[in-house]
């Protein structure tokens, strides 16, 4: 799917994040399995990760993220009447992590439910809490991305164990005056699937299913290399766009390889490119708002500035979109 964006313009008009306080080092990591801090930061660029307490479950890192957003739009919560959380890993399969959040926070005005997209969830939420705004059958939406996957690792697994972390992030979506979302270019691929998967979660029987993440390491770097470029030059190309118009680039934040790889084929700068894997892994659904949020913290992120974002991951799956930033800014 690909398309400009021809209604009334949207944007994001508050941004939060939230990641759990325990910071686990690789060197901890080689404690567990056998790997080393060497190994992980020269293949992956990761150095530490947060991970989720025992107790916290994918609403307890959206809560707080969502209260953040919506301060910072100076939005209330009874406001709001849409809610898509963009998780591989709600609390339970329902009731949904957007309801019990629409609950908590409190919005009983919401309709709220969660969106299966990988690690791309959160671009595919922006595009439909954005369709739902622009067409006027939401007023304020809250998007909410994030993952707590460290509780569906295989803790025994040195190529997956080494990759993740936790944490999310929320937007609240409103329309603006101008600038906004540019367009969107979304897609999957269920024939490469099997690359990274969790058998046994679903209503398919499997024998000696662990529901755990299995993943392909190889094929999905390939994967992920090339759609990282071919969706942002789509996207660019469907809006009129060029990449010296984009002032941020904000990618999954899955690995620096691929970021590098993608960065040099896009020809981008590097100083143009949020990048913060290496304290926080592959946070799946949380990467694209948490790297947002830093961007926004140390000032990068600019009232106007063009940000391309793009997000990939199980399913396969893949999505970038074009934004003119609108939010504040403000930094706490
Ligand atoms: N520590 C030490 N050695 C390891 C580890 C580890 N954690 N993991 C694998 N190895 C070993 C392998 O067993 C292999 O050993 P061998 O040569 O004796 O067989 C060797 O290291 C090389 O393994 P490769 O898989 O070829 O290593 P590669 O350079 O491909 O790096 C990696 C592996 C980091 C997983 C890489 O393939 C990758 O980043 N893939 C993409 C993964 C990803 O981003 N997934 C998520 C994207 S989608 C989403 O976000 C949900």
């Amino acid at each position: 799917m690909i398309g400009r964006s021809n209604g009334a313009p949207v944007s994001i008009t508050g941004l939060g994040t939230y990641a759990p306080e325990r910071v686990l080092t690789n060197d901890e990591l080689a404690e567990l399995v056998d790997t080393s801090d060497e190994w992980i930061i020269e293949r992956t660029g990761i150095k530490e990760r947060r991970i989720a307490a025992p107790e916290q479950a994918m609403t307890d890192l959206a809560l707080p993220a969502a209260r953040t957003a919506l301060e910072r739009a100076g939005v209330e919560p009874e406001e709001i009447d849409l809610i898509i959380v963009a998780t591989v890993t709600p609390d339970m399969m329902f009731p949904t992590t957007g309801s019990l959040l629409a609950d908590l926070l409190p919005a009983p005005e919401a309709a709220a439910y969660d969106l299966l997209a990988g690690c791309t969830g959160f671009v595919y939420a922006l595009a439909q809490a954005h369709a739902m705004v622009s067409a006027g059958l939401s007023k304020k939406a809250l998007v909410v991305g994030g993952d707590v996957l460290s509780k569906i690792l295989d803790w025994t697994d040195r190529s997956t164990l080494v990759l993740f972390g936790d944490g999310a992030g929320a937007v609240v979506l409103e329309r603006v005056d101008e600038g906004g979302f540019e367009g969107f270019e979304l897609g999957a691929d269920g024939g490469g699937g099997e690359h990274l998967w969790l058998p046994g979660s679903g209503s398919r029987t499997f024998e000696d299913a662990d529901r755990l993440v299995k993943m392909n390491g190889r094929e999905v770097f390939k994967f992920a290399t090339r759609v990282l470029v071919s969706s942002a030059q789509a996207l660019l190309d469907e809006v009129g766009r060029t990449i010296d118009d984009v002032d941020v680039y904000v990618p999954h934040q899955a690995n620096t390889r691929i970021i590098d790889y993608a960065t040099k084929k896009l020809g981008i700068a590097e100083d143009r490119v949020i990048v913060n894997v290496d304290r926080y892994g592959n946070t799946s659904s949380g990467s694209i708002p948490l790297a947002l949020g830093e961007a926004e913290a140390d000032g990068r992120l600019r009232k106007g500035s063009l940000v391309l974002m793009t997000g990939m991951g199980a399913g396969l799956t893949w999505g970038s979109t074009l934004i003119a930033w609108t939010a504040n800014g403000r930094t706490t």
